[in-house]
């Protein structure tokens, strides 16, 4: 099922909420930990790339982050964590808040996007395996890690460097 979501930037009163989000979605506290990591972090934070989408009465029930990284020397961005409330699962939720946030990056003119995610997931959003741009990540190759070409140059290959390990 699919339905339309309203999707905005995070607001200060949505910080504990986007926590509880990432808490439920994983089931674990390493993603929350994560969160607040990047959250602190002053390379990796942008503000206006936190993402929300919510229920009617504007309550966040999904979340997409855009996080600062580098493929060598070039600024690009990393998505994650991308969780939703699982009662709201597989309504669109998720997919509208990595939508949104993409869309956010474009305006901004942001160049490419990686992913740490589900292999099966994130190509519906434009991404491609990362080993086609040769783009290599510290600690993992394989097809779980995706890039994605927001303005239509190509994305540069080399090594990813993540100012918080995941
Ligand atoms: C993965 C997740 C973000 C997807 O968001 P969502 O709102 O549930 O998904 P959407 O409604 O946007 O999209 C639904 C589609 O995604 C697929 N999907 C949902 N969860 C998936 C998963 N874990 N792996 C692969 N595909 C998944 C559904 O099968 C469905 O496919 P279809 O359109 O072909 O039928 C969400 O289910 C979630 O928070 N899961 C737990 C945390 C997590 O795994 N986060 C992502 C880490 S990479």
């Amino acid at each position: 099922m699919s339905l339309t979501w309203n999707t905005r930037v995070e607001i200060p009163a949505d910080v504990d909420i986007i926590r509880d989000i990432t808490l439920r979605a994983f089931g674990r506290q390493v993603e929350v930990d994560f969160l607040d990591a990047l959250r602190a972090d002053p390379i990796a934070w942008l503000p206006g790339l936190s993402i929300v989408a919510t229920s009617p009465d504007d309550h966040p029930v999904a979340y997409s982050l855009l996080t600062r990284c580098h493929i060598g020397d070039t600024a690009v961005l990393s998505l994650g964590p991308v969780a939703v409330l699982p009662a709201y699962q597989k309504q669109g939720a998720g997919g509208a808040s990595v939508m949104a946030a993409l869309a956010t990056a474009r305006d901004r003119g942001e160049r490419s996007v990686v992913v740490l995610g589900h292999a099966d997931y994130y190509p519906r959003f434009g991404f491609r395996q990362a080993t086609e741009f040769g783009i290599h990540h510290p600690q993992y190759d394989g097809p779980n890690l995706m890039a994605l070409v927001l303005d239509g140059h190509a994305v540069p290959a080399g090594d990813l460097v993540y100012p918080v390990n995941a």
